[in-house]
């Protein structure tokens, strides 16, 4: 069986070959990087994907949880159509300052705003100011709260809309019942969400790749 060696392996080729970095992605990696930032933005080739996706439904309005030094949210920034707009926030105030530099050398401090603090505490400005409908979110931050995260966004999400979340798999962690972290059994109850929930279709997907063993769930608004 492959090893996590090939997984990085086979990601660098695949990124390489599909989802190479031009200045701005390079850049902003860089500076996470200097400004001590963990590596644990997503994948070039998720990066890709995410962008991809919000192409197929032509996606204007975006909101993102977690946005790190600002990698995933260039990836989907510059994949909104026409006067399109991305929600990020961030809980951490320096990643955010970060990210804001990063975002602004992509060319898209136009169309990307990140706002600071835990996003459970900014989710009811946003909801008063009648953010949304959103095409596409993508759950990202503290992996506890993804279904409080969930349950907001599915409620501000349009029709034919997508709501993405990152990290549900966690090294099969997923299924171990045993394992109670507030985190993963926080994975669990999203999937019963999911199962339970008429207004979505959702499936999760396995990955294996540069940042390990790990799964990602993708909801279609109905
Ligand atoms: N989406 C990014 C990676 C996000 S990592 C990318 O792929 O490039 C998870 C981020 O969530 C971290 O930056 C962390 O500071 C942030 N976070 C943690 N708890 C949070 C909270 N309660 N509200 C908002 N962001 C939070
Ligand atoms: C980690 C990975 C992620 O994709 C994320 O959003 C948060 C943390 C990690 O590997 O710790
Ligand atoms: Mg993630």
């Amino acid at each position: 069986m492959a090893d996590a060696a090939t997984w990085s392996a086979v990601d660098e080729y695949v990124g390489d070959l599909l989802a190479p970095h031009d200045e701005a992605l390079a850049a902003a990696l860089a500076a996470s990087e200097a400004a001590g930032l963990p590596s644990i933005q997503v994948s070039p080739p998720q990066g890709k994907l995410l962008g991809l996706l919000a192409r197929s439904i032509g996606a204007r309005a975006a909101l993102e949880f977690g946005t790190l030094g600002g990698y995933s949210t260039i990836w989907l920034g510059r994949s909104l159509a026409e006067g399109g707009q991305l929600i990020s926030l961030e809980a951490d105030a320096a990643y955010a300052e970060v990210a804001s530099a990063n975002v602004e050398r992509a060319g898209l401090a136009d169309r990307v705003e990140i706002r600071v603090g835990p996003a459970l505490e900014a989710l009811p400005a946003l909801g008063a100011e009648g953010a949304g409908p959103f095409d596409l979110v993508f759950i990202d931050a503290d992996k506890a709260s993804t279904p409080e995260y969930f349950s907001w966004s599915l409620e501000r999400t349009r029709p034919g809309g997508l709501i993405v979340a990152d990290n549900v798999v966690r090294d099969g962690a997923l299924v171990d019942e045993a394992n109670r972290e507030p985190a993963i059994a926080a994975q669990r109850t999203f999937h019963e969400m999911l199962a339970a929930e008429p207004r979505v279709e959702a499936t999760t997907i396995q990955t294996v790749g540069a940042k390990g063993y790990d799964g990602f769930s993708i909801a279609l608004v109905r």
